[in-house]
């Protein structure tokens, strides 16, 4: 039986409750070691693959994490379609703490990361098309669950990718807002890169966890661990029955 979603847990999202009969894989690929096992299981009757980005301890930073390898374990398990669940800071109006959005839009701010398949000398040079980063039809079906499901989503948005693994300047918030992102978070680049560089359809489904520096009501606001992990908490709530409309309940 093929394996019909992969999901990408971040910040706060170490396992899917979700996975009843799991099962555990732990592929070498070409790239290395992905960050931990494979946990494959069913959601509504369909197989579904779940990885914890960072470990399932929050052992790697983002700008440690094998994304390499975390991508091409899930496609040599025969996983096709990829749903990353991405922690994130919410920069505009609509993106408040809670929020869950499907963004259709990208700005790349990491640097020094493994970016491509195309690092090591003899590998062939792709160029891939990455005009819309995200596989709309991907989007479409979580946009389409969500509403079936009666779980508030925002259909859109611009992620903005930063290095971390601290956050960001209150003046580093005030030009990216400039610059058109709507979401902040670490790990959104190069995961979407590589994905469409290995042919897989993938979309992230973020996670406001917190206002970004200087971007909420109160611009002093200190950004603590645990309101991000609460907040997540909270609006991990709607995942699952996106996820099981999706899969088709
Ligand atoms: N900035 C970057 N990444 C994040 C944030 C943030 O404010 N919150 C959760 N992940």
């Amino acid at each position: 039986m093929s394996i019909e979603l992969a999901v990408i847990g971040g910040t706060g999202v170490y396992a899917l409750g979700e996975l009843a009969d799991v099962e555990t894989r732990q592929p070498d690929t070409p790239y290395g070691a992905p960050s931990g096992p494979i946990r494959i299981g069913m959601v509504a009757g369909h197989r579904v693959a779940f990885l914890a980005r960072h470990g399932e301890g929050h052992s790697l930073p983002p700008h440690k994490i094998n994304y390499r390898a975390n991508l091409a374990a899930l496609k040599s398990i025969g996983a096709n379609r990829v749903l990353a669940l991405n922690t994130v800071g919410g920069i505009t109006a609509d993106f408040g703490p809670r929020v869950l959005a499907c963004p259709d839009q990208l700005i790349d701010y990491t640097w020094g990361r493994v970016s491509t398949l195309c690092e090591e000398p003899g590998t062939d040079v792709l160029h891939v098309d990455f005009g819309d980063p995200y596989t709309q039809t991907l989007r479409r079906d979580i946009v389409d669950a969500a509403a079936r499901a009666g779980v508030a989503l925002v259909d859109g948005g611009c992620y903005g990718a930063t290095q971390g693994p601290r956050l960001e300047t209150k003046a580093e918030i005030a030009r990216m807002r400039r610059d058109g992102c709507d979401l902040v978070g670490m790990t959104g680049m190069p995961e979407a890169g590589i994905a469409r560089e290995l042919g897989l359809d993938y979309a992230c489904l973020a996670i406001v966890a917190n206002w970004a520096a200087g971007a909420g009501p109160d611009v002093d606001e200190v950004i603590t661990l645990q309101d991000v992990l609460d907040n997540v908490a909270a609006a991990m709530d709607g995942v699952p029955r996106i996820l099981r409309t999706m899969l088709g309940e």
